[in-house]
Order: C-alpha cells, then structure tokens, then sequence
C-alpha cells in the first residue's frame, strides 16, 4: 500500500494555543514553551512515564460529563418523565473513567461482557448499566441479566427470546429497549454510520419488522419493554438528521400506543455528537445536542399526543475525544525531498488505529516548542510493519528534531479502546493528570503480559 499523494497543507503560522476546541480543557504553554495539561508539564512527564502515552484532562472529563446532566437539567420542566446520560464506555473504558461516571452521576453504555465486568469490577451500580451488541453471546446476556443490568437494548428477535429465557433462570423481569434503524443518513464516514436500514444494527421499519419485534417483545414474559432505542451514527457534525430520527421512532411509538395501547416511556437517542479534530472544525456544542434532542422529542411527541418520555443519551466521543492526548517521542525522521518528511513516533497503528481505517485528521504540535508557529507540514508514521502505519498525514508542525516529544490532540476516543499488540508492541500507559499531578491509573503492558497467555 502507498499513502496518497502529499496534500497541499500549509505551514501554519498558528501554535498551540490557537488550536482552540481541538485543546483539552486545562491545556495551557507556559513560558518556557512547554505545553501543560492539567498543570503538568508533558514533556515531563513523557520523560518520566515514557512514550506511548495517553494522557486525560480529568477536569475536561469531568466538565464534559456535567455539561450533558446541566443540558438535561436546565430542561427539567420540560422533561417530566426525566433523562439519563449513559456514557458510552467503548469511546474508552477503564476502572478511573468507570469511578468518573459513578462520581458524575452517569449511567454506563456496555458494549459486551468485557465492558459489563469492568463496570462491575469499578463497583458501578449495575441498575445504571444500558447492556448493548449487536450479537450479545448467550452467555453475555446471562451475565448482564445476573448481574441486574438496568436495560438490554434489544437487537434482533432471537435475542429477546435468550434475554426472556436468562430472566426466567435468574427470576426477575429484565427491562429491555428495542433498537430501531430509523433509516435516517448522517454525513460521517460509512464505517460508522448506523441509523441507515442496510446495518447489522436493530430492527428495520420495513415490512413491520419493528413494529413486529414491539409486539413480540410485550408479548413475552420476563421482559419488560421500556422504551425504544436509535442511533444514527457517530462523529456527527450536522446534528439535524437527529430530528427526523427521533420523529421516526415517535411515530413508531404513537403506532404502539394506538394499537396495543401501551405508552413506552423512555426514548433512547444513542450517541454519535461529532468533536472538533481540525482547529477548524465546528462541531455543535452539548448543549445545543441536547437542546435539539429535547425539542425533537417534545415536538415529535405532542403532534401525535404522546407524553414525553424519558429521554436517554449515549454519548462516547464528545465526553472522552476532546480530553485524551496521546503523547510519543520522536525516534527517526526521514526527509524525501519534494516528496514528504516522514517524522517516525514510538507507537502508531498499535495505539491509534483512526487514521489508517477511517482518514482521521489530527493536529499534533512538539510540546517543548508548543508556542512557536507549526512551520513545517510533514507526516506522523508509526513504529510498525505497514505502509500504512499513519497517525498525521501531512500535518503542520514545529520544526521536528529526534528526541522531541510529539503531541497527538483528540485521541481520547477509540484509540486505546482500539488499540492492539501489532507487532508485540505492549500498549501504552494511561495518565490523568489534574492539579498539577499525574496518576497512572493504567499501567503500560509489558512483555511478560504479551506472553501471560500463551500454553504450551
Ligand atoms: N451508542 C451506540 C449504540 C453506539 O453504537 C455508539 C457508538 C455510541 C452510543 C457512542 O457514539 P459516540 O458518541 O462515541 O459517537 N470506532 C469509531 C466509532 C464507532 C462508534 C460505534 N458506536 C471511531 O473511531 O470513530
């Protein structure tokens, strides 16, 4: 495979602090250039805890999780049957985000057993946990039932029969949420575009499948239907399709009241608000997601007499993306006249596959020269066996010298939860620095856990 031809980015006059929404939240370049998050020096630390290295602003965390509680709050009047803010634990997941959404007051979205154990382990309530797959594994199904997962979004009709069947060995009534494919088109990359009827995802409108699968679910003991659940897509940056989304469902869901006579009281929007990776990128704020989402339902609801539901949201990227960094050293650098300078990092695919699989655009800076202009454009390759191997592709950055600590902003989604042990790299550290401390609250993999596996 060879990359694609050299775009024609400019050097950019700008630095660090220009990169405005792409910046956690506490980032700052103090005066000896250095670039600080959370008051700790990250050339520092990437010198103390070495490279690869993910690095959270554990108050960006923090505000991004309160920012969609006060959205829901400051509409409370609005929403009598209340909301829930279920983080999306597969953007990333490990035991201090876990405790961060308990304290935060949260619920938890898990994709899988592994996901459901962490949040166990963490000591999360397990009535706050949305269980979610699109081929949950009986036994995973068994353990979300056991362990009294709140809601089992339903995906497929045999599913609800081993979720009823779990409920029935374990003795309780499991709510459950259906998903729908409201069959709505977002503009983001096809890999994670969902909402569309041609998905593995959910129950299709079409031929009455979904209407089907409601009837089958309340006519089945040991399930209790709750609500209904979509989602659209996500790194979403035009949030309107949202609208004719949730007004889809809330037909469905005014079909439901009028010939079965039942009101679900819940409505479940999934996740999917787009982050800036770009300086220039414009993504809506959480408040304005969250006030569309109101609008949305509250219109959609009372056109057909419904009563608004309890509004669910699943957001991953926009809590996680923004606050996580990934930090490297830069090892070799490889200029190919009026080709391309490759500038080659201790990590890559390994711990940020975005670039490789989905032409993710990030902006990267040195950290010790965070205040000067990005004079150069060159690309950010990794450490591993593939052409490919990409993290920036032609990205404006200071003047790059081997040693340098190379910053990589808006990795805080899908890149550790992504991340692999191509070519028996061990993945990276994870930091969350706050108050002027760092805390390792993931160690980074050594090679005695590459082989702990291995029989024989
Ligand atoms: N709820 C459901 C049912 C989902 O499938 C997802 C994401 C979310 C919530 C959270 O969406 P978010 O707010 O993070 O956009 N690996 C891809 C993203 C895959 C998203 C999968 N589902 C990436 O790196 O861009």
């Amino acid at each position: 495979m060879s990359l694609p031809a050299p775009r024609n980015v400019r050097p950019d006059r700008r630095s660090v602090s220009d990169l405005g929404a792409v910046l956690p939240e506490t980032a700052e370049v103090r005066e000896d250039g250095h670039l600080f998050v959370g008051g700790v020096d990250m050339v520092e630390l990437a010198g103390r805890e070495g490279t690869a290295l993910y690095v959270y602003d554990e108050a960006d965390l923090r505000s991004r999780m309160h920012a969609y509680r006060d959205a829901f709050e400051s509409r409370s009047a609005r929403l009598p049957a209340g909301f829930d803010v279920a983080y999306a634990g597969k953007a990333f997941l490990n035991r201090a985000m876990v405790r961060l959404v308990d304290e935060e007051g949260l619920c938890l979205d898990v994709s899988g057993g592994g996901e459901l154990a962490r949040a166990l382990d963490a000591g999360l309530a397990p009535a706050r946990l949305v269980a979610h797959g699109n081929n949950k594994t009986p036994l995973e199904i068994e353990e979300a039932v056991s362990a009294g997962a709140g809601r089992i979004v339903v995906d497929s009709p045999i599913e609800l029969e081993r979720i009823a069947e779990a409920a029935e060995r374990n003795n309780v009534v499991q709510d459950v949420l259906l998903r729908i494919t409201p069959g709505v088109v977002v503009d983001t990359n096809d890999y994670i575009t969902t909402g569309t009827e041609d998905s593995k995802f959910g129950f299709t409108l079409r031929d009455d499948i979904a209407f089907d699968g409601i009837c089958q679910a309340l006519d089945t003991p040991g399930v209790r239907l709750v609500g209904l659940h979509m989602h659209v897509g996500s790194q979403v940056l035009d949030i309107a399709p949202y609208a004719k989304a949730v007004d889809v469902v809330a037909g469905l869901m005014a079909r439901v009241a009028a010939e079965r006579g039942v009101a679900l009281g819940q409505l479940d929007v999934g996740g999917g608000l787009g982050i800036a990776y770009q300086a220039e990128d414009e993504p809506s704020s959480i408040d304005s997601f969250v006030g569309l989402v109101v609008d949305s339902v509250e219109r959609s609801c009372s056109e057909r007499g419904l009563c608004v539901p309890r509004i669910v949201v699943e957001p991953g990227r926009s809590i996680a993306g923004p606050a996580g960094i990934t930090l490297y050293h830069v090892g070799t650098i490889k200029e190919l006249p009026g080709i391309r300078t490759f500038v080659d990092v201790d990590g890559g695919m390994s711990d940020n596959i975005r670039t490789a699989l989905y032409h993710a655009d990030y902006e990267c800076a040195i950290a010790s020269k965070a205040a000067s202009p990005r004079t150069c454009v060159v690309t950010v390759a990794g450490k591993h066996c593939e052409s490919g191997d990409v993290v920036a592709l032609d990205a404006p950055l200071q003047e790059p010298e081997v040693g340098d600590v190379l910053v990589m902003f808006g990795t805080g989604a899908y890149c550790n939860s992504m991340a692999s042990n191509y070519n028996g790299q061990p993945r990276p550290a994870i930091a969350f620095v706050a108050d002027g401390e760092a805390r390792i609250v993931t160690r980074r993999e050594t090679y005695a856990d590459l082989m702990a596996r291995d029989a024989g």
